[in-house]
């Protein structure tokens, strides 16, 4: 038990240093999804559950894996609906062979994009074999069919399946970002349409990127310049304006115009909208710009698209450290730099180097990189196609914007050791005081984090893989109320939140989830929006002084023989509690006759002055305040074994010798567990060094090792006593001194 006890030290002790830090305010671990309501699903021999759509309007869960792709029930995907199979031919399989690719791993169909159409149909693409492709399919009776109209899916559909690529459909328009060619190396960003645009093929556009994620922006929704709706992507690359020697890797946001047609001569069916600029992610310790991994748009349906933010995470470029970040960003912000900011520019330097500066010289009207507008709209350009070349020319040499894009706030909302960050979805929660909090889900440690005022804390962290996997894919319903995610090996389903986990006013008001509160009336942690009734909870503060009293605790009057021993029980009732004890209204101070355990108190030999109160105090800490509830209240008398008086003692337990030297180490473990003996190592390297495994060890040390099975009995409830090798699993049976005068 020792090194049990020691990694839970590790957990709980650095977990106030942490909040001291800046990093976080405060930090809870706690366990994982329960069997009842985490459902998940793949099937034998199918690896790679890397895309999904949501059909909410059918309660459908398309997910494509491996040659296949699977209809599940939206709200149990552990129910399979329906199946599509999409197998590369034997002749596909030796063409992709002979190219020199892996018929095992390369030469497989991987499917790579799931769209709704307009017609409530599915576009579909794959790798195919190193030969992507499309095709449409549709779901009727129960049944999901393949109409194999096999559409030509390059630049669509990544060629290789290790590739990175965004997609997205817009009014029956896919916009893709990936390699058009075989090789990989000619990267485009287009538009399928009837009027198809793409990026011109020039290492100023793109310069071997790795594409992250994509999404729409309806700019033109009650605009007063009469602007056009955008497309954003996100994705890294090779950086053009690098004054450097070594090859610099750098984040960038991209945006198009979904109204634009190309130039008419100049850019030809490729965009003029076409701009881009550095995002800053900064505060990292690594000289390295930190690189991003995925992009979640969250916008408030109230609020107009100005408000509308972007969620990034970010991980190093260089293996010397292990950190990753989450910062945010404004699309008012994105959409000035593009709009007003100044460009930048290549200027020639000695014979074959370029280096890019600002631009400072004239720019053309149109704007160039701006969509068709009303100013545009007044000179007669109604469409790119009338844009003058001169504008065209400009946006073709100079795509790239000076300006970084900044983060709110100037620096990452949150950073954290570990696995990397793979994929971020942001969910807005009205909590039970009327405010506002984002919940940020990250895949791939599977974090929970809120977001309140630029004030970041930790609620749940949680392995949904075992072995743990990166998560491919994360999604959220609004409809179900549902996270999916994706690995290589199944998919996943969970609720925002498991209140239930809570069985205590104190537990659920101290957790702080924005989505729990503790109904006092059928006295349970309720997910908020399945109560009518007023919740109690404190989100901000961690306030548990709202809870009602939990009753007043009983004294229990215990008498004890002299020189006898006795012990006083008192279990933690949670595992973010501590247990203190008090002696007559002061706080207890060990000694070899009074031994704190962790279920209890040891009277050892007692004598006259071990007679009194003793109160054993919970503890729950909290940004606010540190909350005692008092668990039990022993008046405790020491009876002379020679008078008669109290011949009716109430003796609990008496310890032998032996047992007394367990008690002893126990207590050595206890304290360690506590924290209250100086640990050999430095605390805070070790916090951010750990495991996603011991950070759930915190809350949930019994589910270690098959987190995905965890039985409701794996709550908060009582893990010390189990795991850590506390006295009930290291104490033999009480043995009974032979007392003359028992009885
Ligand atoms: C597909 O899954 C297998 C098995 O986990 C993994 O080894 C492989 O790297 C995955 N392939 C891709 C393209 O993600
Ligand atoms: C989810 O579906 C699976 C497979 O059909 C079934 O065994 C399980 O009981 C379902 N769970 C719930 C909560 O409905
Ligand atoms: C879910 O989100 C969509 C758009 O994001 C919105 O139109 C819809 O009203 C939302 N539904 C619910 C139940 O909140
Ligand atoms: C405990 O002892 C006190 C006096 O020492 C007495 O007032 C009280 O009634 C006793 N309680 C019980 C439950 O016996
Ligand atoms: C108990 O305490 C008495 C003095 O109060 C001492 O003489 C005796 O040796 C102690 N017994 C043990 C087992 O420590």
């Amino acid at each position: 038990g020792e090194s049990l006890i020691v990694r839970l030290c590790l957990v709980l002790v650095c977990m106030f240093r942490a909040g001291e830090g800046s990093l976080q305010d405060e930090i809870f671990f706690v366990l994982l999804c329960l069997e009842d309501n985490c459902h998940l699903f793949h099937e034998e021999g199918v690896f790679n559950y890397s895309t999904m759509l949501l059909r909410e309007d059918v309660d459908l869960l398309l997910l494509g894996a491996r040659e296949a792709v699977y209809a599940l029930d939206l709200r149990n995907i552990s129910k399979k609906l329906s199946l599509v199979k999409w197998e590369v031919t034997e002749k596909q399989k030796r063409d992709c062979q002979n190219k020199g690719k892996d018929p095992k791993t390369e030469c497989k169909n991987y499917i790579r994009i799931l769209h709704q159409t307009e017609d409530k149909r599915i576009y579909v693409c794959g790798t195919n074999a190193f030969d992507p492709e499309c095709d449409y399919m549709s779901y009727a009776d129960g049944t999901l069919t393949l109409e194999k109209k096999r559409e030509d899916g390059k630049g669509k559909c990544p060629f290789d399946p290790f590739q990175r690529y965004a997609s997205i459909m817009v009014e029956n328009d896919l916009y893709s970002a990936t390699s058009i060619n075989f090789l990989g190396s000619e990267p485009v960003l287009m538009r399928s349409s009837h009027t198809s645009v793409r990026t011109e093929f020039k290492s100023s556009w793109l310069h071997e990127p790795n594409f992250v994620s994509m999404a729409q922006m309806p700019e033109s929704f009650m605009s007063e310049d009469g602007d056009d709706d955008k497309v954003y992507l996100f994705f890294s690359e090779t950086a053009v304006e690098c004054d450097c020697y070594n090859k610099l890797v750098v984040s960038r946001v991209a945006r198009v115009c979904k109204g634009d047609l190309g130039g008419q001569r100049t850019l030809q069916k490729k965009w003029t909208s076409f701009l881009k600029a550095r995002m800053d992610c900064p505060g990292l310790e690594s000289q390295l710009p930190y690189l991003i991994q995925d992009a979640y748009r969250l916008c408030d349906p109230r609020r107009q698209w100005k408000d509308c933010l972007f969620y990034a995470v970010f991980t190093p470029q260089s293996e010397t450290t292990d950190l990753s970040a989450v910062c945010a960003y404004r699309v008012s912000d994105i959409s000035r730099v593009f709009a007003e900011g100044k460009y930048k520019t290549p200027v020639p330097v000695e014979t074959s180097f370029v280096k890019w500066v600002m631009y400072s010289g004239h720019v053309p009207v149109p704007r160039p990189g701006s969509c068709i507008d009303n100013v545009a709209r007044k000179e007669g350009i109604t469409r790119t196609l009338d844009l003058p070349d001169r504008t065209l020319q400009f946006i073709k040499d100079r795509p790239l914007m000076d300006q970084a894009i900044q983060p709110i706030g100037g620096k990452p909302l949150l950073m954290r050791r570990g696995a990397p960050f793979t994929r971020i979805v942001v969910n807005q929660v009205q909590a039970a005081d009327g405010a506002q909090y984002s919940v940020m889900f990250i895949g791939t440690g599977w974090l929970k984090a809120a977001n309140h005022d630029g004030e970041m804390f930790i609620i749940e962290e949680v392995q949904l893989f075992e072995p743990p996997e990166p998560i491919k894919i994360l999604k959220f319903s609004n409809v179900t109320g549902q996270l999916y995610a994706g690995s290589d090996s199944g998919a996943a389903q969970m609720p925002l939140a498991t209140c239930g986990r809570s069985s205590s006013c104190m537990d659920c008001v101290l957790a702080r989830d924005p989505y729990c509160g503790w109904d006092t009336v059928v006295r349970e942690c309720v997910f908020l929006s399945d109560s009518t009734r007023g919740l109690i909870q404190s989100v901000k503060a961690g306030d548990a002084s709202l809870c009602p009293n939990a009753g007043a605790v009983n004294p229990t009057n215990l008498s004890v023989l002299s020189q006898g021993n006795l012990k006083l029980r008192c279990p933690s009732p949670s595992n973010l509690a501590k247990t203190t004890w008090e002696r007559d209204d002061d706080a207890l101070t060990p000694s070899t006759r009074l031994q704190i355990l962790e279920d209890g108190l040891l009277i050892l030999n007692a004598t006259n002055s071990e007679g009194g109160r003793y109160r054993c105090l919970s503890e729950e800490r909290s940004k606010a305040a540190v909350y005692k509830t008092t668990l039990a209240d022993y008046r405790v008398s020491v009876a002379d074994p020679a008078g008669s008086n109290d011949r009716t003692t109430l003796l609990e337990a008496r310890v032998d010798v032996a047992l007394l030297l367990v008690s002893l180490l126990a207590l050595l473990a206890w304290n360690f567990y506590n924290g209250h003996l100086p640990l050999p190592w430095n605390c805070m390297k070790k916090n951010i060094e750990q495991s996603p495994e011991s950070q759930d060890a915190a809350r949930s040390a019994p589910a270690e090792g098959k987190p995905l099975v965890a039985g409701a009995d794996n709550g908060r409830g009582n893990h010390r006593a189990e795991e850590s090798g506390g006295p009930n699993a290291l104490l033999p049976p009480l043995q009974f001194i032979d007392d003359e005068s028992e009885i």
